[in-house]
């Protein structure tokens, strides 16, 4: 049955459908369209307890309202590039993109948090969201963070950490207390923690392993398999100076002089192993080398670049799913109601200007 048209928001004195929110605007000029069908603008409860407005909140009262910005990973710089296929995922995925051949490729680097003017700091995380056009009209986005593991594993429990891990404004640290009633109400938490302590941040985002964390279904015609995908430095990082923007600068200096790229690494699963994204898999898990991102431009934000993209983790091709992770469908719902108040907001600088960074 056909839906009753929505109405449209307006941006910038633009009408704004649904669709150009959810492709990005900038992104439907550089890409193909793709099937909207395939974007879960899922519902607005999550878990038993929350709607997607609740975690909004919860964002917009720990890091304060910052019109035009993400909710979170606030402060960022667009890039692009292009992903070279090998041909090798195609063993596990029937989706176009892991055809031999070459794709083009919209992205963002971001730290977390949902401050767009934070100081850099170095065991902030570390987020690169990436768009991967290709033949046939689809889309794989992703967005993956610089970590093994992810510290919680339901949407409550991230609720519930935005709150436990904010400053204290008596210290500016988090309160010792809060923090240790969350980690006992979620030993999986507490466990990831402990992985996460053993694995501390490279120097900078380009010596930085990306990964999706989250576990996704690739089929061909004779099966599914469980993969988490990683994307592999292939460079050292450029030493970050000092100021705020220390890292941010370091990654533009790096790009303004050449490309950056990553291998990406899908990781075979098994039956066995966990969905659970706070739980690593075994080390000796099957590797297939899918190809290679290679990023070869960076801007400051701007309409049409990867500023009013959402890195939704479902906008995915025919041949990628999402597995039960209960995260994945949070997120979608969350980043679009991120987005889409983002996208109805009057814009100001991003705080990383690539003009200003010396090469
Ligand atoms: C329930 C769990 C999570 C919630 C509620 C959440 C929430 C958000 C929100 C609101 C945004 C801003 C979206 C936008 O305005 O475009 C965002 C961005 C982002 N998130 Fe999450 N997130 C979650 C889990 C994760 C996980 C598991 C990862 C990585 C594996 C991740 C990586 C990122 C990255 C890289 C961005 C920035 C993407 C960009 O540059 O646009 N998040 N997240």
């Amino acid at each position: 049955m056909d839906q009753p048209p929505r109405p449209a928001l307006t941006w910038r004195g633009t009408a704004v459908s649904r669709r150009s929110l959810l492709l990005g605007l900038g992104a439907v000029t550089a890409f193909l369209a793709i099937d909207l069908g395939a974007v879960a603008y899922a519902n607005n409860v999550i878990g038993d307890r929350f709607t997607r407005q609740a975690i909004i909140d919860r964002f917009q009262r720990i890091f304060g309202l910052h019109p035009g910005f993400r909710r979170n990973h606030a402060k960022g710089v667009a890039v692009s590039g292009r992903f070279d296929s090998t041909g090798a995922g195609r063993e596990l995925s029937s989706a176009k993109v892991f055809a031999a051949g070459t794709s083009p490729v919209i992205g963002r680097f971001s730290l977390g948090g949902g401050n767009p003017t934070a100081p850099d700091n170095p065991a902030t995380v570390r987020g690169l969201g990436l768009a991967i056009g290709f033949p046939g009209g689809q889309q794989w986005r992703t967005a993956m963070v610089n970590l093994p593991v992810f510290p919680v594993n339901s949407p409550e429990a991230f609720y519930d950490q935005l709150l436990a891990s904010a400053p204290d404004p008596a210290t500016g640290k988090p309160d010792p207390d809060a923090m240790a009633a969350f980690l006992a109400k979620y030993p999986a938490t507490a466990a990831a923690t402990k992985i996460l302590k053993e694995h501390p941040p490279t120097s900078g985002f380009t010596d930085s392993t990306f990964s999706s964390l989250n576990t996704f279904l690739f089929v061909t015609d004779s099966g599914t398999t469980p993969v988490r995908w990683v994307f592999v430095p292939r460079q050292q990082a450029l030493p970050a100076g000092k100021g705020d923007n220390a890292l941010f600068d370091a990654l533009v200096r790096q790009l303004k002089s050449g490309p950056v790229s990553w291998d990406l690494h899908l990781v075979v699963g098994t039956a066995e192993d966990p969905i659970d994204s706070t739980l690593p898999w075994p080390a000796d898990r099957r590797v297939v080398t899918a190809g290679t991102l290679t990023l070869t431009t960076i801007e400051t934000e701007a309409q049409g670049n990867a500023r009013d993209v959402n890195f939704d983790p479902l906008v995915l091709p025919d041949g990628i799913e999402p597995s039960d992770d209960p995260l994945l469908a949070a997120r979608s719902a969350v980043y679009a109601a991120s987005y889409r108040l983002r996208a109805g907001e009057p814009k100001s600088p991003s705080a990383i200007t690539v003009d200003e960074v010396a090469p």
